[in-house]
């Protein structure tokens, strides 16, 4: 069979250059990694994972009355399509994120990949419908919507993290050419790939302008945890016209081998016979026919987690949140130390997060990427890649957040030989 035969996205220019970027990534092991954007392994313990197995079985027989039999058949046995820890995670929800949600309006996902996926796929009811995303985009966004068929129109994203003009206008000229633009995607803390972060007035103007401009809000937040001090509030815990669909993962905050994540849907969607029911019904139906449900043993283990913690992950995660911020502080740092002013190379300063973007004086292609790391020993991510057409030529991503400190000193040393060797 002819590969043109087969989904279109097995043919896209930005899938094949995400294989060579794993290609060159898997090319050059001893290589210090910018690249990749994984939560730190200094914390994993395996004696953890019966911990979290152990507690979640507690509360099922102790405070919810389950007899051994019923735990058995809960962990082994196909599950609920919704989930089985949606009351665990609005917990935490309420507790770290202000945000009261009912767990009937929540959906427990492969990961939040799997939640942006049904959610786009849901949403994408004819060839009319377009998504608005702030751009740049995350990777995963932009795959999941070439799945569902969906179109992505980027938004400028500017210093506050949207340019809401553009978004406004975005919006009419979907409407202008006879489409349907269904919502924006936004990721408002410490945004992958940007790292920028919206402050709590420009989330309050961004509900306002979508609502003006009838748009469903995809909000995204894996990051949102890692604020050291005081953070403003999502959009999700904003949202007084139930306008944002909330996408949540439990991957960055140290366990994405579970791959469990969630959706909040709670808008009204009324049936064929008058009635209502919240969207996260459907999106359960759609995931019924993807992935049937998610593993309980999963969720059991995010579950324990969760009641260790008291639903508290910002409790949880004090040590890496510092670590976090450790790290971006010494990179930040040590690109100012190697690159003085007029050098050429310029970079923004998040105020936390995984990630920050470099611009340099040469064009930070995949070319330049493998002959950094071939002469280097140095990787990172080409901007160009989270742009939908054209942007960040000149950009690179730099991911901290999986390093030591004495690995980001050694890495950034070798990043300034490949700039002093380009320039
Ligand atoms: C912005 C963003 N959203 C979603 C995800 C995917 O999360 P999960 O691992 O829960 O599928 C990632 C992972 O890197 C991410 O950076």
């Amino acid at each position: 069979m002819d590969i043109s035969s087969l989904h279109a996205s097995l043919t896209d220019s930005s899938v094949a250059s995400m294989n060579m970027l794993n290609e060159i990534a898997s090319g050059y092991p001893e290589a210090v990694s910018f690249a990749s954007g994984r939560p730190q392994e200094a914390f994993f313990d395996v004696a953890l994972l019966h911990r979290y197995l152990d507690a979640y079985c507690y509360h099922l027989t102790d405070e919810l009355g389950y007899d051994s039999r019923e735990v058995a058949a809960l962990l082994f046995q196909y599950g609920r399509t919704k989930g089985i820890i949606a009351d665990l995670i609005t917990r935490h929800l309420e507790h770290d994120e202000g945000i009261a949600a009912d767990p009937e309006s929540l959906v427990v996902t492969v990961g939040c990949q799997e939640a942006m996926f049904i959610v786009m796929r849901c949403l994408r009811a004819s060839d009319r419908d377009v998504l608005l995303a702030i751009s740049p985009v995350y990777v995963g966004l932009t795959g999941a919507a070439r799945l569902a068929d969906l179109p992505v129109w980027p938004v400028r994203s500017g210093p506050d993290g949207i340019d809401l003009e553009d978004l406004a206008a975005q919006a009419r000229r979907a409407r202008k050419a006879g489409l349907r633009p269904r919502a924006c995607y936004a990721m408002p803390d410490f945004a992958n790939p940007s790292g920028v972060s919206m402050t709590e007035s420009t989330r309050r103007d961004l509900l306002t302008v979508a609502a003006q401009s009838d748009l469903l809000l995809l909000e995204d937040n894996p990051y949102g945890l890692f604020h050291h001090g005081p953070r403003p509030r999502t959009l999700k815990a904003l949202d007084t016209r139930r306008q944002v669909i909330y996408l949540g993962s439990f991957a960055k905050i140290g366990f994405p081998g579970a791959r469990v994540g969630y959706v909040i849907a709670d808008q009204d969607v009324t049936g064929a016979d008058g009635t209502t029911a919240p969207l996260a019904g459907h999106l359960s139906q759609i995931k019924s026919m993807v992935t049937v449900n998610t593993s309980p043993v999963a969720q059991a283990l995010i579950g324990g987690k969760l009641l260790l913690n008291g639903c508290s992950l910002r409790a949880a995660n004090r040590r890496e949140t510092d670590s976090y911020v450790r790290n971006l502080r010494l990179l930040l740092d040590g690109l100012r130390d190697r690159f003085p002013d007029g050098s050429g190379v310029t970079w923004n300063t998040p105020a936390g997060g995984f990630f920050a973007v470099v611009t340099l004086p040469f064009p930070a292609d995949d070319e330049a990427l493998a002959y950094c790391a071939r002469e280097h020993g140095v990787l990172w991510m080409p901007m160009s890649h989270f742009y939908v057409g054209d942007g960040g030529t000149y950009q690179a991503r730099l991911a901290c957040s999986q390093l030591s400190p004495d690995q980001i000193t050694a890495g950034l040393d070798r990043f300034a030989a490949f700039v002093a060797d380009k320039s």
